[in-house]
């Protein structure tokens, strides 16, 4: 996984990641006041582990967004607060019916998005709250996904596309 240089915000692990994961969502901003506050995300989650040694890898979440830009729409819709980001492996592949096999984590490490920052959302580590899924999460390689500079007051919330990796410890 690699990591900027010349920041502490996020440590990488000594060990290799036990899944690598292609996120596609959409990040959620309610308005405050004039600009927009993040209410949550919701997202579709691949494994795309046997895919690292490959030429596509390392742009795998630009030819993603291309598509995911294109290719779906949402409508905006009033939503609910206080959520945490949930990884759940419970009901799908080789941890079908396991019910431990997922991760509820807490953020503990942020920085800016490398590059075009404005657009693309920040690069995160989570650490575990619950779940036997992962120790730690990190989401990088993001691509899009930050709202408008401001926004009108009383403009109902909206969903802003995004892609980006998320490394499972
Ligand atoms: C690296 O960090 C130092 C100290 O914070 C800073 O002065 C320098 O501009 C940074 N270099 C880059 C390329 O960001
Ligand atoms: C985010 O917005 C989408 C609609 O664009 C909605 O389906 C989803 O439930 C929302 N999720 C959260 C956590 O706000
Ligand atoms: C359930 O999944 C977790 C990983 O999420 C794994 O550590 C554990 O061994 C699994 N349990 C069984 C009984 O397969």
């Amino acid at each position: 996984m690699d990591l900027p240089p010349n920041q502490t915000a996020l440590v990488a692990p000594a060990t290799a990641p036990l899944f690598v994961l292609l996120g596609v969502g959409v990040q959620n901003y309610t308005c405050s006041g004039t600009t927009f506050a993040s209410i949550g995300a919701v997202a579709s989650l691949f494994d795309i582990s046997c895919l690292a040694r490959t030429s596509q890898f390392a742009t795998i979440q630009t030819t993603a967004f291309r598509i995911w830009d294109r290719l779906h729409y949402f409508v905006t819709s009033p939503s609910g607060t206080g959520i945490s980001p949930k990884w759940d492996f419970t009901s799908t592949g080789k941890f079908a019916g396991n019910s431990t096999a997922f991760f509820i984590g807490t953020k503990v490490g942020d920085i800016l998005a490398p590059t075009n920052p404005a657009t693309n959302i920040d690069w995160l580590q989570l650490a575990r709250v619950e779940g036997d899924l992962a120790s730690q999460i990190f989401r990088i390689d993001t691509v899009n996904g930050q709202p408008p500079t401001s926004c009108a007051p009383g403009s109902p919330p909206i969903s802003v596309k995004y892609t980006s990796k998320y490394y499972l410890f």
